[in-house]
Formats: structure tokens, sequence, C-alpha cells
């Protein structure tokens, strides 16, 4: 079997977070190694719920960018691109739409929970609700077999399927079915203790942060309430410190046994805080200095993704063109 394909994206409304990395960014740098991997920047997605304020998503493309190349993702292995410089992935969108009903994307389980934070009802804008619908054109204009993504994004991987077999079953057999791939840790919680580190709960480690940013964040970490004096007994379920050492640590001996103590009474939260941030220190101190070098030179950066869009386009544009040949929408 031919080795598959893969392409996954990000919208640009932010930095990416500690939460990216474990849950999606990491894979990425693994899978490179083995397979042709197209990494997006979502913009038009992410102008879908954020049309009235586009300086804020294309001042995070180049964010998004340096994220990528700070935790290295390479250019010779991955593609990187723009996906409004790609407007094949737009025009496909426009044949998919005519697949799938409104009803069934209002079920979509990620799109129903994101409207809901939203607060739209009613009011959603069309393209926010179609989303999955460009998604699947994002997934399908690659033909990418592999979608490594965080699990909260599964159910728009299956949407795609339904749109490649109803596709596939009218045009004929064009587009490839596509399937999810979850790291080890699919999701981290945040520093408050809430189920999901997310830009809009305030609740983030970014890849950006500086020693002093991500000092005061980890000090600022939820706990156990009710550990105060240092001899009182402490509990290890919901508390952060431990739970992102579970994610980061690597001296898996040492976390035990500092549970033990913690779980006992005697071993104090700033103990464990300082614990966690040489850990930290030690994994991400070399992302933050590569960021700040790739970002004493954007135009780079830049010249890197408007690269990287070059080669997106051609194979978008020739799945682009088996599309219109199936369809029969090719006059002249
Ligand atoms: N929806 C994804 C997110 O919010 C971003 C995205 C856009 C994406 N197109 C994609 C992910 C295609 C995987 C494949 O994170």
């Amino acid at each position: 079997m031919t080795q598959q394909i893969i392409l996954t994206g990000d919208r640009p409304t932010g930095q990416l977070h500690l939460g990216h990395y474990v849950g999606s960014l990491e894979n990425r740098v693994k899978l490179q190694e083995t397979h042709q991997q197209f990494v997006m920047i979502a913009d038009m997605q992410a102008l879908t719920d954020n049309a009235d304020n586009p300086e804020k998503v294309r001042s995070n493309v180049i964010e998004v960018a340096m994220d990528y190349l700070a935790v290295g993702l390479e250019p010779q292995k991955t593609t990187m691109f723009i996906q409004s410089a790609i407007p094949e992935l737009a025009e496909l969108t426009m044949f998919y739409l005519n697949l799938v009903t409104v009803a069934r994307l209002q079920r979509n389980p990620t799109v129903k929970s994101e409207m809901q934070q939203k607060g739209y009802g009613a009011d959603v804008p069309a393209g926010f609700l179609m989303y999955p619908v460009s998604q699947a054109a994002d997934i399908t204009a690659f033909k990418a077999g592999l979608v490594p993504v965080g699990e909260d994004q599964l159910p728009v991987i299956e949407q795609t399927n339904e749109i490649v077999r109803k596709f596939n079953s009218i045009y004929g057999d064009i587009l490839v079915e596509t399937k999810g791939v979850l790291s080890a840790h699919t999701r981290l919680a945040g520093l408050d203790g809430k189920a999901k580190m997310s830009k809009s709960l305030g609740n983030c480690i970014y890849l950006g942060d500086d020693a002093d940013t991500l000092k005061k964040k980890v000090f600022s970490m939820f706990t156990d309430p009710d550990h105060i004096r240092v001899e009182d007994p402490g509990k290890i379920d919901g508390n952060m410190v431990f739970a992102y050492l579970d994610v980061f640590g690597t001296d898996k001996a040492a976390i035990e046994e500092m549970k033990a103590h913690y779980q006992r009474g005697g071993l104090g939260d700033m103990k464990v805080k300082r614990y966690l941030l040489d850990v930290l220190e030690a994994k991400f101190a070399p992302i933050r200095n590569r960021r700040i070098e790739l970002a004493n030179d954007k135009a780079a950066v830049m010249e890197i993704i408007r690269m990287g869009s070059i080669k997106a386009k051609e194979v978008a544009a020739q799945t682009l063109a088996e599309v219109r040949r199936a369809i029969g929408v090719q006059y002249f």
C-alpha cells in the first residue's frame, strides 16, 4: 500500500499553547518523518466566526507559522501553507455543500457545542455552520488518509467521510476516506483545573511565553484547595500540577514518589510547582528560543509559508480538476 498522506491545520485566532502541543503538534513532528504531511493555517475557517475582526486572524497567521517552525516542523518534510492562498479549496466547498443538509450540520456535535459556546442560536453565520464542509474540502483536496487532530474534531472527520461516500457514490470513486489520529494525550486541562486549556478560558501556557510568564503561570496553577499547611495530606486528583507532571514529566519514578509524599502530607505545593517548572523549562525553553530567532526574521518565515502555499495549490488544483471532470462541469 502506498504511504498515506496527512493533512491537518489550526485556526489562526491566537498563538498555539501546550494543549495544541500535546494534542497534535508533537504528533505532527513525529509523523513528518514517515509521511507526506500538509499543515494548513486555516484563516478562512477562522474568519467564519471572526468576520468582524479580520486583523485578529491576519496577525495570528505569522504567529502560528512561527509556532509550527519552533516546535520542529521542517519545510523539507512538512508543507505548511495558508488556506486562503488556495482558492481551489473554496471551489471544492461549493460542490460539497450540495451533499450535506443543514439539519446534519446542526447535529454535528462539534458545531453544536461551539455554537453553544458562542451563543449563536439561529443567528449562526452560514459560513460557520458549514465549516465542516470546508474542512472536508481541505482534507480531500490533499487525498489525506490521516488527520492528526484533537478529539473534539472527530465528528468533523466523520462528516468528511459522509461527504466522501456521497460524492463517490454519485460521481465515481475520486475522493479518499480519512481517519482522525489522536495523540497519546488528547486533552490537556487548563491551569485553573477546567477540563480544557483554551484561549477563550484564559487558562493557557503559550509556546511563546517567556520564562517569567511561564513561572508565574505554573505558580498560579490550581492544586488542592484543602492542602493548606505543608503537613496536611493533599489530593492528586484534580491537582493540575500533578496532572501536568503526568503529561510532561520524564522521571516517572520520582513523580510517583512525590505523589505518595504529597498524599501522606509533608510536601508543599511550591516544591512540586518548582519541580514542574524545571520539567517545562527543559522541554519548552528550546522551543521558546527558536521562536525568538524566528520572530527576528519574519520575512523568512513568510517565505517558507509562501513556498508551501505554491506547492499545496498544485496538489489541490489537481484534485479539483478530477472533481470537475467527475461532475462534468467542464464546458470548453
Ligand atoms: N477545525 C480545526 C481546528 O479548529 C482546524 C482545521 C481546519 C483543520 N481545517 C482542517 C484540522 C483540516 C484538520 C484538517 O482546530
